[in-house]
This record gives C-alpha cells, structure tokens and sequence, in this order.
C-alpha cells in the first residue's frame, strides 16, 4: 500500500511540463483496434489507465510497445474480441473499445466498465446508439454479448446529454460503418477533436468534431497514421498544477499546455487573486497572500467549467476570505473529497448538487485518503498548503491520471514522497 507523505507550507517554484491527456489517449488507444497495420503515437502519458488500455490492446491480439511517452499498437491481426471483467473493471474508458470491436470484428464480448465512483454512470446511451446500428446486444449477468451479424449501418444519433464516452463510442462504430452517420448534441470536449483528428489521420471521413454535431461517412478500413500521432496536453492535469500553486502559493510556469482548453478554469483563478499570464502555450502563476473567494462554480459541459476542475478548485478556495458555491450538474456523487478536506479544517457544506465552501484561514494535516481520482489530486493541493504533514493514501486513484505527481512537485520544491507501507 503506498501512500504521499506531504509537509505543507512551502512556496511552490520552477517549471512543469504538461503530461498528454489521459482522457485522450485513452480513446485514441481504443480507436487502434481499427487500424489494420502499426500505429505510433507521441505524448502518451505515463500513467496507469494508459497502461491498462496497452493491456486491453495486447489482449486482443496487438502487439505494443512502448518507450516513455512513445507508444506503438499493431493491430494487424486481432486474435480476440472478448474483453475479461478484470481488465474492463480497470477504469471506464474500458467500454469504448465496444465501438472499436464492433466496427473492426462485428462482434465483441465485455462486462461494465469500472472508474471513479461518481455516481450510477450507466451506459444506456452507448447500448442504445450500437443497437440503433444494428448492434444485436444482450446483458446478462453483467455480461455484455455484441454481434453485428449484418455489419454496422450508419444512422442519426440525438444524444440526450452529451456524453463523451457515448460520442466517443458511436465515432468509432461509425468510421467504418456503412453509409453515414450524424450524431447530433455531441460532446464538444477537446478529447473529442483528438479523438477526430486521430480518425483522419487514418483515413476516417469525419467532420464537426468539437461542435455540437458530428458527421461521418463510414470507410472501407482505416490505416494507421503515416506520421507518429501527438496526444493532446492534459488540461485537467494543468488546471491541477495551477491549482497547487494557488494552494502553496509561489510561481510556476505550467509549460505546454493548451491554454485555449482553460478558458472556463483560469478566470477562477483570477478571481481568487492569483496573477496569471498566458502566453503561447504556457501558463504562468503567481500567488502571495491570502486568496478570495469565487463566484459561483458550476460545472457544465464543454466549454463550461470541467466537472473533473471542480475538486481540483475547490482546494485553494477552502482557505479563501469569503465563501464560494459550487454546483455540481455532471455527476452525481463528486463532493466525496469534501469529507475528506472538512477533516484538515475546511468549512464545506455539500448536500445533492450543491456544496458551499466558507474559507478558513488555514487547513492543517493530517491522515486521509483518496476517494477517486481528481479528489485525491484536490488532497494533494490543499495539503501542499496545509499546515503540518498530510500522509494521504489510496495514491493508485491518483496514478490512474497523474504522471508521478510527487516527481513533479518535489521538483518545484513541494516537500512531498511516496512511501510503501508493508501490507499489516
Ligand atoms: C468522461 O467520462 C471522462 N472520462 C470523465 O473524466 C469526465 O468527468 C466526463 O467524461 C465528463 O466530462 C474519460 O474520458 C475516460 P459522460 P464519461 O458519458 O464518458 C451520464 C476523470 O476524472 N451518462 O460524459 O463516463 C453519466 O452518468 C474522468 O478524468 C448516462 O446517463 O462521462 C454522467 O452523469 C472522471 N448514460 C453524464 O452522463 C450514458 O450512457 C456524463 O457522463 C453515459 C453517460
């Protein structure tokens, strides 16, 4: 069991390179499934859902290698398409691969995926788009049988919310479907354009992407790209890094990111008095003294502010003079980190959608744990400007999307390790 050991009080200082984004790596490594030949990518971020997509892949059949952030698939012959429940039970992204196999296979067998406990998180949206395709799909005992004994036909898909993992899953169904296919209120996240751009780049006929509606002309077969492809910077992981030094105050330079894709975060930032500039694709920060509270914070879709943002920023605000409102309209059950935070000292008060955040003028350390993935790097930021030693375990929620999130920081000078704890 490992646990980050986290001496709070200490100004953050230097420079952070932005990791690629796990949010779209992960559909980009599903989409290889489609893609007869060997595809490179660029940018993969070194972090644990990242390694068990590679698992997935290599369990069909692919063959993968990796080195750092370069990873190859190979998807030229696929010996499966079946899915065991202990690789799909690994994060939620596990069931865009149904897309993938459907549209290169005609057929697959999976289980629900796992990820963070935000709420119910049903798939009823991705069942229902494959079966209006064509999909023949049965659910029994947990077990997800799909077959399209007939191929995939393209057809119109009005979401109902913009989901991004079911506008994820009908754009690789489709690519290769027969005739077109138009999905209307698709999600706009910038993991979607990623996600469109990797298509082209393998011969997809798909277009819209990052507004509301996507259109696609299904293709014989897609090849891989003939250049490495580049994941896009992870703007959750930059926000967070912001936030850290919003928390321990100090200066960090947050170097390549996609400041474009913080639109909705950075002017939070501002109001709580930190300095930022933007410039190119960095991102610097600077906060001396106590910080303000914010307007009201509600989460939305894309371009709204991230719902993953919410814990994220939630952290700095808990010592803010005044008292901030977050509403939370994405999930239902992601205030799980206020509990958490309430223990170090902060004032929050979450009841349904809602959670209001009265500052107090310091949070103090103290043992805790992660309760999922973006509340367990919330933790991280509020004890690097805690007062005293904050031990937080359950780190492998938040290696599931952070790049060795003690490396980084201890670089910038956070006190900050990693211990191993023998099993008792
Ligand atoms: C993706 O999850 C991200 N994960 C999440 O990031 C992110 O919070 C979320 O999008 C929203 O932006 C990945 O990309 C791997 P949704 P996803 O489908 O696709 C409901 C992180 O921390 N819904 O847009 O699961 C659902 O319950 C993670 O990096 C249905 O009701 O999100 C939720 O309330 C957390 N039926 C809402 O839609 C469905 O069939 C948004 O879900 C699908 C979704």
């Amino acid at each position: 069991m490992q646990k980050l050991v986290i001496e709070g009080g200490t100004p953050l200082f230097g420079e952070i390179i932005t990791q690629g984004a796990k949010n779209a790596v992960l559909p980009v490594l599903a989409a290889c499934v489609l893609c007869e030949g060997k595809v490179t990518l660029r940018n993969c971020p070194c972090i644990s859902d990242r390694y068990a997509s590679a698992r997935i892949l290599s369990a069909l059949g692919a063959k993968v290698t990796a080195d750092g952030t370069h990873l190859s698939a190979d998807c030229s012959v696929l010996s499966s398409d079946d899915i065991c429940s202990s690789l799909m039970k690994t994060m939620r992204s596990s069931i865009i691969f149904m897309g993938a196999l459907l549209g290169r296979t005609g057929k697959c067998t999976l289980c629900y995926p796992g990820g963070c406990d935000l709420g119910p998180r049903p798939i009823d949206m991705h069942i229902s788009a494959m079966r209006k395709m064509g999909a023949v799909i049965s659910d029994e005992y947990g077990v997800i049988s799909c077959t399209a004994p007939e191929g995939l036909k393209g057809c119109r898909h009005s979401l109902s919310f913009p989901s991004v993992g079911a506008t994820e899953n009908i754009m690789l169904a489709a690519v290769t479907a027969e005739g077109e296919t138009v999905i209307s209120n698709a999600a706009r996240e910038p993991e979607i354009c990623c996600l469109g751009d990797f298509l082209r780049a393998c011969g997809a006929k798909i277009s819209g992407d990052g507004g509301g509606r996507i259109a696609i002309e299904g293709v014989k077969k897609l090849t891989p790209p003939p250049e490495p492809f580049e994941i896009i910077p992870d703007r959750i992981a930059a926000a967070t890094y912001l936030s850290c030094a919003a928390c321990a105050g100090g200066e960090l330079l947050i170097r390549d990111c996609a400041p474009a894709h913080l639109e909705a975060v950075i002017p939070v930032f501002e109001q709580m008095g930190c300095r930022l500039r933007v410039f190119g694709s960095n991102i610097y920060i600077y906060k001396k003294g106590r910080l303000k509270a914010a307007d009201t914070i509600r989460t939305m879709v894309y371009p709204g502010f991230p719902t993953d943002a919410q814990a994220i920023l939630m952290a700095p605000l808990c010592t803010a003079e005044g008292t901030t409102v977050f509403v939370e309209n994405i999930f239902e059950n992601r205030y799980r980190h206020a509990d958490a935070m309430c223990r170090m000292g902060a004032d929050i008060r979450a009841e349904g959608k809602v959670a209001v955040v009265t500052g107090v003028p310091r949070l103090y350390g103290t043992a805790t744990a992660a309760p999922d993935l973006r509340g367990g790097a919330a933790l991280v930021c509020a004890a690097l400007g805690a007062a005293g030693t904050t031990e937080i375990s359950g780190v492998s929620y938040i290696d599931r999307g952070y790049e060795e999130i003690e490396r980084v920081l201890a670089a910038a000078g956070a006190k900050i390790s990693r211990i191993t704890e023998e099993k008792q």
